[in-house]
C-alpha cells in the first residue's frame, strides 16, 4: 500500500496569457490531496472523497491508463481524500492526478522522475479536459513557487496569502473558449494584452527573488486589470478583490481561469486576518493559507 499527496495551488501571475505560450507564476498551498492506492481485490476501485464530483473520477482512471503503459495493472483500490475545493481554480484536478500517479508509481516501482510524474500528469489533465497548460499538475509535483513554460522552481514566498472562495463553480474549458474566441476576433488587441500579461510574470521572477511583496502585489493588481480586460472576472470576484485591497492587501487578483472560483490576495502576515474577514464579509468564503516547498510526497 502506497500514499501519496500532492499541493493545491494559485496563480500568482500569468494565468490565461500562459495557453499562448506567455510566462505565468504560480504558488503550491497548503491544501493538499490525499491518494492511497492497494493492490489486491477484484477490478480497479475507487472510492473518491470527490464522489459528489463525477468529474474527479476520469482524472485517476486517466491516471492509472497512463502507469498500465508501463505496468501491469489489474486489481487495484484507490482512495481519495482532499482538502482543496474544487472547481475553484485552486489545482484540485492537479493535485490529485499527480498524487495518483506518484503513488502508482511507487507501489509499482515504475521509476518515474518528478519531471516524468509532472509530465504524465499533465498529458492526463490534456486527455481529459481537452486542454491545459502544464502550470497546475508541474506546481503540485514540485512544490514551491514555480514559473511555466520555463520551468524553474523557485522557493515558496514568505508573505500571507488569503484566498476568497465565491462559492461559484467555473469551468476552465468554458472560460478558456471564452477567451480564444475573443483574441480571434482582435487578435490585435488581445494579443497586446497577453504579452503584457507575460511581461509581467517576467518581472515578478526578479521580484519574487527579492521577497518585494508590495511590488508583486501591485503587478497581481495590474494583472487582474488585464484579466477584466480579458472578460474572466465576475462581480463576487470584483467585490471580493476590492474588499482584499481596501483591507491592505499589497495586491489580489483572481487565481486560475475566472468566472467563477476563487480570488488571491497576498499580504503582510499580520494583515491576514484581517483581509480574510473582509473578504467574508464582501462574498462567499475566505481562508488563510501559505505557500509551500512540499510538492508531491510520498507518506
Ligand atoms: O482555474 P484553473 O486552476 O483550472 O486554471 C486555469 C488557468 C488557465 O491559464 C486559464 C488555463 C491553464 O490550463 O493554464
Amino acid at each position: 500500500m502506497t500514499i501519496c499527496s500532492a499541493p493545491g495551488k494559485v496563480f500568482l501571475f500569468g494565468e490565461h496569457a500562459v495557453v499562448y505560450g506567455k510566462r505565468a507564476i504560480a504558488c503550491a498551498i497548503d491544501l493538499r490531496t490525499e491518494v492511497e492506492v492497494s493492490r489486491g481485490g477484484n477490478g480497479i476501485h475507487i472510492h473518491s472523497a470527490f464522489k459528489d464530483d463525477p468529474d474527479k473520477n476520469p482524472y485517476i482512471k486517466m491516471a492509472i491508463k497512463k502507469v498500465q503503459q508501463y505496468v501491469d495493472i489489474k486489481n487495484l483500490s484507490v482512495r481519495v481524500s482532499s482538502t482543496i475545493p474544487i472547481a475553484s481554480g485552486l489545482g484540485s484536478s492537479a493535485a490529485v492526478t499527480v498524487a495518483t500517479i506518484g503513488a502508482l508509481n511507487e507501489e509499482f516501482q515504475v521509476g518515474l522522475k518528478k519531471e516524468e510524474i509532472a509530465l504524465m500528469a499533465y498529458q492526463t489533465e490534456i486527455e481529459v479536459q481537452g486542454a491545459a497548460s502544464p502550470t497546475d499538475t508541474f506546481v503540485s509535483t514540485m512544490g514551491g513557487t514555480v514559473i511555466v513554460p520555463d520551468r524553474k522552481v523557485l522557493p515558496p514566498i514568505s508573505c500571507g496569502i488569503v484566498v476568497g472562495h465565491t462559492g461559484i463553480s467555473k469551468s476552465t474549458a468554458r472560460m478558456v473558449a471564452r477567451v480564444r474566441a475573443l483574441k480571434e476576433k482582435y487578435p490585435d488587441v488581445i494579443g497586446g494584452i497577453m504579452d503584457s500579461i507575460g511581461c509581467i510574470s517576467v518581472r515578478g521572477e526578479d521580484l519574487i527573488k527579492k521577497n518585494d511583496y508590495r511590488s508583486i502585489g501591485e503587478l497581481m493588481n495590474v494583472n487582474q486589470g488585464l484579466l477584466d480586460a480579458l472578460g474572466i472576472t465576475i462581480p463576487e470576484l470584483s467585490l471580493q478583490i476590492h474588499a482584499a485591497r481596501q483591507h491592505g492587501a499589497y495586491g489580489a487578483k483572481v487565481t486560475g481561469a475566472g468566472g467563477g472560483g476563487c480570488m488571491v490576495a497576498i499580504c503582510d502576515e499580520k494583515k491576514c486576518k484581517e483581509i480574510a474577514t473582509a473578504i467574508g464579509r464582501s462574498y462567499g468564503d475566505s481562508f488563510i493559507t501559505r505557500s509551500t516547498s512540499e510538492g508531491l510526497i510520498i507518506k
